[in-house]
C-alpha cells in the first residue's frame, strides 16, 4: 500500500526546511514511520510502549481522520531514512476569545546522538508556523524546569504553574 501523509505539505514552514542541515528533511508524520524509527525517537522523552505496527497505524488512523487537530512532524535524516527528530501541536477549540483556537505542543524529541544541531529549535520553529497557520492566537507547552532555557531560545515565555492528576 502506498504511504500516507498524515497532513499536507503547504502546512510545512519553507523556511525552516531551508536552514536544516543538508540531508535533513522536514515532514508531517508518515504512515511508514514505524519502520523509520518514530516510536524510537519517542523513548528520549518516556516510556513508549512497544507498539506492533498495527497498534501504530490504528493511531496513525485516527490521528489522520482528526488531522484539522493533530498534526504530527518529523525531521528525517535522508541518507539513513530514519527519523531523527518529532513533535506535535493539537490545536483546541475553545468559546473563549470568540470560539479562539489553542495550540498546544507536545511530545518533542530529538535522538539523543542528534542533539545540539538545532533540530530541537527546528522542530519548535516549524510547530509554532502551523499554530499560525491553523489561526491560534496562543501556542502552549509544558516542560521540566531543565528545559525552560531551550523553550526560551525557541522564543516561548514561561507563565503559569502546571497542575496534573494521574488515574
Ligand atoms: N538547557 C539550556 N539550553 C539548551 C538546552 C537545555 N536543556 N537544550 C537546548 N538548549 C539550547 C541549545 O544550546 C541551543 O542554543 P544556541 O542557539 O544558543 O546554540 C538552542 O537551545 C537550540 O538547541 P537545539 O540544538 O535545537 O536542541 P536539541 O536539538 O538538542 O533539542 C531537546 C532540545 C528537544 C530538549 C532535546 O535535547 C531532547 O529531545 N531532549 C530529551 C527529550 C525532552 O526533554 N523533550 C522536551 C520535552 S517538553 C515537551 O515535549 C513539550
Amino acid at each position: 500500500m502506498s504511504e500516507i501523509s498524515l497532513f499536507e505539505s503547504h502546512l510545512l514552514c519553507p523556511q525552516v526546511q531551508s536552514l536544516l542541515p543538508a540531508g535533513y528533511t522536514l515532514r508531517a508524520l508518515r504512515s511508514n514511520d514505524y519502520e523509520r524509527g518514530f516510536l524510537d525517537v519517542l523513548t528520549v522523552l518516556t516510556e513508549v510502549g512497544g507498539h506492533t505496527k498495527q497498534e501504530f497505524t490504528e493511531q496513525f488512523n485516527y490521528l489522520k481522520k482528526h488531522n484539522h487537530e493533530y498534526h504530527t512532524i518529523t525531521i528525517t535524516e535522508d541518507a539513513k531514512d530514519q527519523v531523527v527528530a518529532v513533535g506535535t501541536i493539537f490545536v483546541e477549540r475553545k468559546f473563549v476569545h470568540k470560539n479562539g483556537l489553542v495550540g498546544h505542543i507536545e511530545d518533542i524529541a530529538v535522538n539523543s546522538n542528534q542533539q545540539g544541531k538545532k533540530l530541537g529549535l527546528r522542530i519548535i520553529q516549524a510547530l509554532k508556523f502551523i499554530g499560525a497557520q491553523r489561526g491560534c492566537y496562543k501556542v502552549i507547552l509544558d516542560c521540566s524546569e531543565k528545559n525552560v532555557p531551550f523553550y526560551e531560545k525557541c522564543g516561548f515565555k514561561q507563565k503559569e504553574i502546571e497542575m496534573a492528576w494521574y488515574v
